[in-house]
């Protein structure tokens, strides 16, 4: 069967931005902005955005443009007979883990979405009601199992659909919608009485704020917004066409990110701090303090409306890519049907999903490591799996990889006069992104 390409530029930087941008920008930047330190964290993340985990996100289209190939098959292809399958093992299951407790937070999201739709966050609600709201909502059994299984269900449609037809159509529709979605949502909340000190925590950077644990925190975010180190953007990447640019498209996809995350805390913060409200709210941000803030601030019922909208998009277009995965791993590797795959990738991670959303509730017990199922899996890709496969990955492209092979990759084998900035990217990737993010992450253990 011939492999399908994405048909365009426009179309590979949508599925790549599609996957990047998603509860990353919108759910977990803003509250980490918060809890850092607001401008000195973004500060330290735009380092870490351009310098270390771009080139990490080119390795991986590389290795998939290269062996057009499955994150399995693709490390066979590549080298052959030799232990690096198991990273392409690993690169299969991982992000299998990730889109089941994902596609939890994109049930909650359909959830608050109806909830919005429904005019429920009503003006007088005071936000430590809103924070009961989401603790019951969250630890109950059916409600967001329900949520769950919806978002669920709409990823396996699209994915079904295929790469051209589903992926890249549904990305060419909802990017452009997202973006616009979350300028207006921003200008809403620029434009409140107070939103000026909000403004100014996130961009007048207190630099005292910077400490290992701040760079460990915005070294880890980066690597989750940009889909890194589980086969993901490799698996993108093997349908990007051999004409493309591949420094040029991963280039505007981090910056797409980059901006979309700024967009998201410009969504965020100004409303929170002209609510007199705390940013270091964690994790509740978006669930609690945001749709308390909704409810009390004049046009707020549409905000919350499309703020919630935009949350499903942005999820869904993460999701599908997390999917992708395992589909692409068992049409090629083990002869499935895409639908066939689908619906076997569908039945395992609606089951650990299932488990994860009752982990909050019923299966609150159950702990593995200290930790819930959910925060066990949460820790255990972010915190474990994403940065050593992505460490993984910059070593087998730097240097278990021909240089040739890479200089060839990144300048189509010569055709596109970028010699000098190749050379730099291939450096980047040989010393300083293996470096730095060994050392980022052994101090973190340390201090
Ligand atoms: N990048 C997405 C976000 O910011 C989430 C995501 C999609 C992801 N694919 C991934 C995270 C692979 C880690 C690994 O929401």
């Amino acid at each position: 069967m011939e492999r399908e390409n994405f048909g365009n530029r426009f179309g590979v930087l949508v599925a790549m931005a599609g996957s990047a941008i998603g509860l990353g920008n919108l759910w977990r930047f803003p509250y980490l902005v918060g809890s850092y330190g607001g401008a000195a964290f973004i500060f330290v993340y735009i380092f870490c955005v351009f310098l270390l985990c771009l080139p990490i996100f080119i390795s991986e289209v590389i290795v998939g443009r290269r062996s057009r190939s499955n994150a399995y098959g693709a490390f066979k292809k590549l080298a052959p007979g030799t232990r690096w399958k198991w990273l392409g093992a690993v690169s299969v299951v991982t992000p299998i883990i990730v889109v089941s407790y994902y596609s939890v937070v994109g049930g909650w999201s359909v959830e608050y979405f109806f909830k919005s739709v429904t005019l429920d966050f009503t003006t007088g609600i005071t936000r430590a009601e809103m924070g009961t709201m989401f603790g019951t909502f969250i630890s109950s059994v059916w409600a967001p199992i329900i949520g769950h299984t919806i978002f669920l269900l709409l990823t396996a449609f699209i994915i079904v659909a295929g790469v051209k037809s589903g992926i890249e159509k549904f990305g060419k529709i909802m990017m452009p919608l997202l973006f616009v979605l979350i300028i207006l949502i921003a200008i809403r909340a620029a434009t409140l009485p107070g939103a000026g000190d909000g403004l100014k925590y996130l961009f007048k950077p207190d630099f005292s704020k910077i400490d290992a644990t701040v760079c460990a925190a915005a070294l880890g975010q980066a690597f989750f917004t940009l889909s890194l180190g589980v086969g993901t953007i490799l698996t993108y990447g093997s349908y990007v066409s051999k004409k493309e640019n591949i420094i040029a498209s991963s280039t505007y996809t981090a910056v797409s990110d980059f901006l979309f995350a700024i967009l998201a805390s410009c969504a965020i913060m100004p409303a929170v701090f002209a609510f007199g409200l705390n940013p270091q709210e964690g994790p509740g941000l978006v669930f609690e303090t945001l749709p308390f803030i909704f409810a009390n601030m004049p046009l707020g019922w549409l905000a919350a409306i499309l703020f919630f909208l935009a949350l499903i998009v942005a999820a869904l277009t993460s999701s599908i890519s997390l999917y992708e995965v395992g589909v692409a791993y068992l049409v090629e590797e083990r002869k499935y049907s895409r639908r066939g795959a689908s619906v076997l990738v569908f039945l395992v991670a609606w089951i650990l999903g299932i488990l994860c959303s009752l982990s909050f509730g019923p299966l609150s017990d159950i702990r593995i490591f200290g930790q819930t199922i959910f925060n066990f899996f949460d820790k255990l890709s972010a915190n474990v799996l994403m940065p050593v496969g992505g460490l993984l990955i910059v070593i087998f492209v730097g240097w278990a990889m021909k240089k040739n092979d890479v200089l060839d990759e990144l300048t189509n084998g010569g055709t596109l006069k970028n010699r000098g900035i190749s050379s730099f990217v291939l450096f980047l990737v040989r010393y300083v992104c293996p470096l730095a993010v060994i050392a980022v992450f052994l101090t973190a253990v340390i201090f």
